[in-house]
């Protein structure tokens, strides 16, 4: 079981972006926003062009050799992350692109101990390779499959390292005990009424398992565990090999 070590401390993420409209409203709301509130994160969005020396505000360019697309430039990025960079030190300078490793639970975990981290959203093919090999030190892919831009990788990033800051979710236990915590999906959960008549066979009862109305602690957390080691079986065997 992974164990938060970090506390008392609050964690920043800055992330980089050509369309901070996109991800400002969602790192305002949800676990996000409720984590800034109570000072545990800060999440700050920073738009490309705002760092772009063309004096028409663009920040992309043909790539050399003659391939398709648009690639940002390095001067935008550098420009930017230098400026980051001599506010404070940072742990990681993350890149989101679907050739880096994949991002997992714990990724999340590992990153979440961290005081700094940048994530810079990849657009159009792709960036200037120079600020890979120069300043990036980790490229992450939060799956195989292409994505129009990174902003979308940069948010489900935020938002799963976010939640495993100790206080961030009111209950410790509720993010610890995730699915994928200690490599084992979650067990079925049920909430009231114990007995459901569904609307479309009033006469059928979906009656909650009931062992779970018992009131034995022990003999319902054994069958919680019963039950995730069956699902993981069921639907993702590799966590368990
Ligand atoms: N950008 C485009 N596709 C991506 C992916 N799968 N993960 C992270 N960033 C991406």
């Amino acid at each position: 079981m992974y164990k938060q070590t970090k506390t008392g401390e609050y964690m920043r993420i800055d992330i980089i972006t050509v369309l901070p409209e996109l991800i400002e409203p969602f790192t305002r709301e949800s676990i996000l926003g409720r984590a800034q509130k109570k000072g545990l994160a800060e999440i700050h969005v920073h738009n490309l062009r705002d760092y772009t020396a063309d004096k028409h505000k663009r920040v992309d360019d043909y790539p050399f050799g003659g391939a398709a697309g648009m690639l940002i430039q390095c001067q935008p990025l550098d420009a930017c992350i230098s400026a980051l960079k001599a506010e404070r030190k940072y742990d990681e300078i993350i890149f989101t692109a679907p050739d880096g490793e994949t991002f997992n639970q714990p990724m999340a975990n590992e990153l979440s101990l961290k005081e700094n981290i940048i994530i810079i959203c990849g657009h159009y093919k792709g960036i200037d390779y120079r600020i890979r090999e120069h300043l990036i030190t980790r490229e992450v892919s939060i799956g195989d499959y292409v994505l129009t831009g990174g902003e979308l990788a940069a948010a489900v990033m935020a938002d799963s390292i976010v939640r495993v800051i100790p206080g961030v979710i009111g209950d410790v236990e509720s993010a610890l005990s995730d699915s994928f915590q200690d490599n084992l999906l979650e067990p079925p959960v049920y909430t009231r009424p114990a007995q459901y008549h569904p609307v479309s066979n009033p006469e059928e009862t979906w009656a909650v398992p009931d062992i779970l109305l018992s009131g034995h602690e022990a003999k319902i957390r054994e069958w919680e565990y019963e039950q995730a080691v069956a699902r993981t079986k069921r639907l993702r065997p590799d966590l368990l090999e």
